[in-house]
């Protein structure tokens, strides 16, 4: 892409940390304190991900937290996300898993905020969580680092304005974009066979504008944008960069994690994803071994 193509999207966050340091508070917290301030006659429903807007800036967050979907997501070469967020309970401190979240951060390069959770608690010691966090070289900014750590109570909703003030920092100094103007590509988030929908994929569009009817790839399978919803339940006729959205029209269920990338007709997208079976064959049966056709049915 030319730099001249290219305009600011929202930052795409997660949120790790250890066992009930408060992830999923938190996600529910930024949420709703965001539907009340708007967004009329909107319906929320979960597609694996919300965007919330603050100061006219949207943010978008997966809201499938946990090791699982970050390391899921990598484990099949997805990058999804630009910042993750680590929860440390202020009452308990950091714990294996928030070493892990660290050095998952650490690893796909993605910037950290530290959210220090539960700061309600009587037992709360926030500076605890700071100098222990400095032995994985996370150190804050008033000490002389560069690591931005923000007080929270999810339960409470104290601090989220901060936070998310936090995250449209660490955005802007990053300055993510995309090209809009392309066909779309993203990353699968969440699929299932739906009972009267059919197969619904919630998709993360990354780069480019999905639109209706658009002939598409998802992993080993493809189909065409038959409708697309947002997370507040809003029917869409096209969705840019950074942007979650509910689609239908595929021939089967993809995989979270999988790519998604539009083509420019279905019989395209249709070859594109039988190749991808081969591909995806041959590698279960060893890279020596030769694919048949009635391999690929067995
Ligand atoms: P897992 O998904 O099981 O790893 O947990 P989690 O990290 O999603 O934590 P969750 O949001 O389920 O919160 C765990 C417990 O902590 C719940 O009982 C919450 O009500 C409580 N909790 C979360 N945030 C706060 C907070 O800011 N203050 C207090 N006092 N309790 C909180
Ligand atoms: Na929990
Ligand atoms: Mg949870």
């Amino acid at each position: 892409d030319d730099e001249a193509d290219l305009t600011t999207r929202p930052p795409v966050v997660t949120i790790m940390g250890h066992v009930d340091h408060g992830k999923t508070t938190l996600l529910d917290a930024i949420r709703s304190t965001n539907v009340t301030g708007g967004e009329a006659g909107g319906i929320t429903q979960h597609i694996g991900a919300y965007q919330v807007e603050i100061n006219q800036k949207k943010i978008t967050f997966l809201d499938t937290p946990g090791h699982e979907a970050f390391t899921l997501m990598r484990a099949r070469g997805a990058q999804v996300t630009d910042i993750t967020i680590i929860v440390v309970a202020a009452d308990d401190g950091v714990m294996p898993q928030t070493v892990e979240a660290v050095n998952h951060a650490k690893a796909a390069g993605v910037p950290i905020i530290v959210a220090v959770n539960k700061i309600d608690k009587p037992d709360a010691d926030p500076d605890k969580i700071k100098q222990a966090l400095t032995e994985y070289e996370l150190v804050p900014e008033e000490w002389g680092g560069d690591t931005i750590f923000v007080n929270v109570s999810a339960k409470q909703r104290l601090g989220l304005e901060e936070l998310l003030e936090m995250i449209l920092l660490v955005a802007e100094v990053n300055d993510y974009k995309a090209n809009p103007d392309k066909r779309a590509r993203g990353t699968v988030i969440e699929a299932e066979l739906d009972k009267g929908k059919g197969p619904v994929a919630r998709v993360l569009v990354q780069h480019g504008t999905l639109k209706i009817g658009d002939a598409f790839v998802a992993g080993n399978t493809f189909g065409r944008v038959r409708a697309m919803v947002n997370d507040k339940g809003r029917r869409l006729k096209e969705a840019g960069p950074s942007t979650p959205v509910e689609i239908t029209g595929l021939t089967e269920v993809p995989l979270a994690g999988d790519p998604f990338m539009v083509f420019e007709d279905e019989r395209k997208a249709r070859a594109i994803s039988d190749r991808r079976s081969i591909k995806q064959r041959q590698s279960e049966l060893g890279a020596n071994s030769r694919v048949t056709l009635d391999d690929l049915f067995k």
